[in-house]
């Protein structure tokens, strides 16, 4: 980055009406080139859009449009290959595009911002880049998704404690489990492409904040770029980046959906629980106990919910009390925005090419469950069946669980008279639903647990998600 022109000059783009060069301190300190040059192709684009809408309505010559739009394809191939020169001194991407455009192309470079103001052409990039963003974030949760749904699809028989207050509670499958991951990001998917249609709406024409007084077609430039429509409101359309704070949030709640997910894993690789095993090339070891495989992508994915949290707060601080229309203060929604991008994506990606490599340990997963009188409420409702209220059931089974915790027997360990002295209703047949098995494929039913439920559960999944996927 070449900073020799700082301010030994005012900024030709609008030094015309100073009498004193820019302090140098501040040129770089209002300067934005060095986090906005990541929108140069998107400016670009924007700017093609906008010479050939100005040639369509006569205020360019075809022959001047032509011009422009030879002059940007070499400036994008410069900026592509790493050629381009960027000048702080020119302030930011779009200047410094413009001024290389007048160099090479001479005086009708200058025109092209005729009817456009940085603040509508600034809206415009940003909203071009999230668009494109957006999409790639809904590939990488849409494989996640997948990753997931044909996860619990294999998993559908396998047992595993379910929890409450992480104490053992009931049984469940393993697949539902991961099914219940899988609604919070379809909920999150939803959302996504929600926000997609309040991004996909065209600010140019707007100009600085009132529009402009050449006859422009909006409806063009829209078509142009693939946005739905013109904005509305043109002090509105330069001034409002309420479009990336509603993805920043959408990524809060889909980095607190993924530290949850961390949260398990973390848990579920420890010695203590033991449910899976996550392939070594996820995992990290210690460089000083040599017996540590940690666990380090999900503890990564977890911590980075925070930053992800700290751009929304940022960008929601920043808006809050704005005056209209367009105020500098907006220079600053750039990079929480790029980090936020930047962090979904490498997230989502770990997950993505991590959950179809993880490995229940069905045995492990079995044997917890099977230790933690999880079939308690089984008990409970079996004696409800034969008449027993329950209020009266759940202190039988109660007392049942004191004494094996006393033995050290599960429930399904006991002998039928050592449970037929708590409850003379209890039969043969108790046996039946004191099994893991049978607790689990009792919940028959649409969001219940049996293996049965799982599967279907699964394949409706699969059904959302293209629908989804045909909708973006
Ligand atoms: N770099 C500025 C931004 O990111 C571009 C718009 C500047 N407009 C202005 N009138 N100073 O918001």
């Amino acid at each position: 980055m070449s900073s020799s022109q700082t301010s030994n000059s005012t900024n030709q783009s609008w030094g015309g009406r100073f009498s004193e060069p820019t302090d140098a301190f501040v040129a770089r300190f209002t300067a934005s080139v060095d986090f906005d040059r990541r929108l140069a192709l998107h400016d670009i684009q924007g700017s093609r859009a906008h010479a050939t809408m100005l040639a369509r309505v006569g205020v360019l010559t075809e022959d001047e449009r032509d011009a422009i739009l030879g002059g940007l394809d070499e400036v994008a191939a410069e900026i592509e290959d790493g050629r381009f020169e960027w000048s702080v001194a020119l302030e930011d991407v779009h200047m410094n595009i413009e001024a290389r455009l007048t160099e090479k192309i001479g005086i009708t470079g200058k025109k092209l911002h005729t009817g456009r103001s940085r603040n509508d052409q600034v809206a415009t990039d940003i909203r071009l880049f999230l668009r494109d963003e957006i999409d790639t974030v809904a590939a990488e949760l849409a494989r996640l998704r997948e990753g997931l749904i044909e996860l619990a699809d294999r998993e559908a028989d396998t047992i595993m404690p379910g929890f409450t207050h992480l104490q053992t509670a009931q049984p469940v499958t393993f697949g539902h489990h991961l099914l219940a991951w899988q609604e919070m990001l379809a909920r999150d998917h939803e959302r996504l492409l929600d926000c997609r249609k309040r991004v996909n709406v065209l600010p140019l024409g707007a100009a600085a904040l009132a529009g402009t007084t050449y006859p422009i077609d909006r409806h063009v430039t829209a078509e142009l770029l693939g946005f739905e429509r013109p904005a509305e409101n043109s002090l509105d359309a330069v001034s409002d980046r309420d479009f990336a704070i509603e993805f920043t949030s959408f990524a809060s709640l889909l980095l607190m959906h993924l530290s949850r997910m961390s949260e398990e894993l973390v848990l579920w690789t420890s010695a203590q629980f033991d449910f899976i095993d996550l392939p070594d090339r996820f995992c990290t070891g210690s460089s000083i106990m040599p017996q540590k495989k940690n666990p380090d992508v999900p503890e990564l994915v977890r911590g980075k919910s925070g930053r992800v949290y700290g751009h929304l707060m940022s960008l929601l601080t920043l808006m809050k009390s704005q005056p209209l229309a367009y105020n500098k203060d907006n220079q600053e929604d750039k990079e929480p925005l790029f980090d936020t991008v930047a962090t979904v994506q490498d997230c989502l990606k770990a997950f993505a090419d991590m959950v179809p490599a993880i490995e229940a340990k069905a045995d492990n997963m079995f044997e917890a469950a099977r230790k933690g009188f999880s079939t308690a409420t089984d008990l409970a409702d079996y004696l409800v069946r034969r008449g027993v209220a329950f209020r009266d059931a759940h202190e039988i089974v109660g007392q049942s669980v004191a004494h094996g915790l006393r033995e050290g027997k599960d429930l399904s360990e006991m002998s039928l008279e050592e449970l037929q002295g708590f409850s003379s209703a209890i039969d043969e047949d108790v046996f039946e639903v004191l099994t893991l098995e049978g607790s689990v494929a009792a919940r028959q039913h649409i969001g219940g647990t049996a293996p049965d439920q799982v599967r279907a559960a699964a394949q409706r999944a699969r059904e959302a998600l293209t629908a989804l996927r045909s909708r973006d």
